[in-house]
């Protein structure tokens, strides 16, 4: 069983989420005029690789493939240049395309690959993490990082097919299963509260268990919220900027510890300190407030941020790229599912941050 999520706009494109899908999905998105196919993947997928590039061969393309370091290392300029030069020995052609198999960090530089080469070619992702299905592998960021920052160069590229595999997630470390439902809750607070619901309902052994109904639902219906957002707005002019929810201090947060925290795991701080940032200005509940903790720490997301002190945590807001004139901006909820990017001076922040920990 899958389904299909559309995504439309500038760039449409498929999704589908299911179980057990196997290669059948990918192939099918080759259309007649592929003729090489090049398998980016992380180092630990290469079984899995070599297995889809036998596959393809058995149905009649020419394909290689091509590992790449773990993580962030792996989001290199000298990574991307010998993939550049691997596309240029398999003489990979406008009609070709590239599959990107493994988590956010290889989505996001092979995606870039795949939208660099000959000014762009076919992409296929195949995220294998659930921050990846749910995040990373959808909407078209696609970046790599420079001694400057992460993510400082890149383009919007989205994926023409994104094949989400829930039994890939069988080997996910169960804390990096709770790092990507930071974001599957996140988009419940802003878009789904159904999401919610399931969370509160489902032990949080099930919640996390790749192989359970309720894991697969609020897993499509993340990406069906971040399908939604993404059709209207691909270039983030506007609404797309309420997928950062949690996400001005979850940066902050994973900077100021070398990134060191998990991606999700600061999501959740950052939207358990928004929610209280909207109850201050009277935009939330204290219950609402107190859903967020239950949520995110239901399934052993952090909710308190001791590490850094708040100032510490400012200078780096003020010096994201995004900021202008020293003037942060926040995604706040005005009711449960009801977001809006809104700006804040920073003298606002005390009283929220000393309420999850942060030290003035
Ligand atoms: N992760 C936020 C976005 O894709 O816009």
């Amino acid at each position: 069983m899958s389904t299909t999520i559309g995504v439309t706009g500038p760039h449409p494109s498929t999704i589908t989420v299911g179980r057990d899908l196997g290669f059948a999905p990918i192939a099918a998105v080759l259309d007649e005029a592929v003729m090489k196919v090049l398998i980016i993947h992380a180092r630990p997928l290469a079984a899995r690789a070599v297995a889809l590039a036998e596959h393809l061969r058995s149905l009649g393309y020419e394909v290689a493939t091509a590992d790449h370091p773990d993580a962030e290392a792996g989001k290199a300029i000298e990574v991307v240049a010998g993939l550049w030069d691997t596309c240029g020995h398999l003489q990979l052609g406008r009609k070709d395309v590239i599959i990107a198999m493994g988590g956010g960090a290889t989505t996001d530089m092979a995606g870039f690959v795949a939208a660099t080469w000959l000014r762009g070619v076919t992409l296929i992702n195949v995220p294998t993490t659930l921050l990846g299905m749910v995040d990373a592998a959808v909407g078209g960021k696609t970046g790599i990082n420079t001694s400057v920052g992460k993510n400082l160069v890149g383009s919007f590229y989205p994926a023409d097919a994104v094949i989400a595999d829930m039994s890939l997630l069988a080997t996910l470390p169960r804390q990096d299963l709770a790092a990507g439902a930071a974001e599957v809750i996140k988009c419940g607070f802003i878009a789904d509260p159904k999401i919610l619901r399931i969370v509160g309902e489902t032990s949080p052994e099930i919640l996390l268990d790749p192989s359970s109904e309720q894991l697969a639902e609020i897993t499509t219906r993340a990406i069906t919220v971040k399908a939604r957002v993404v059709s209207a707005d691909l270039t983030e002019g506007g609404l797309r900027e309420i997928l950062n929810y949690g996400h001005t201090l979850a940066h902050a947060i994973e900077r100021a510890n070398d990134y060191t925290w998990r991606h999700g795991d600061a999501v959740a701080v950052g939207c358990c300190f928004a929610a209280r940032l909207a109850q201050a200005r009277g935009l939330l509940s204290a219950d609402d407030v107190a859903r967020h903790d239950q949520l995110f720490s239901r399934v052993g997301l952090p909710t308190r941020y001791g590490g850094s002190t708040l100032d510490e945590l400012t200078h780096i807001m003020l010096s994201d790229k995004k900021v202008r004139r020293g003037i942060l901006r926040f995604v706040l909820l005005e009711g449960i599912a009801h977001p809006a990017t809104v700006s804040v001076d920073p003298q606002e922040l005390a009283a929220p941050a000393s309420q999850i920990g942060i030290r003035a």
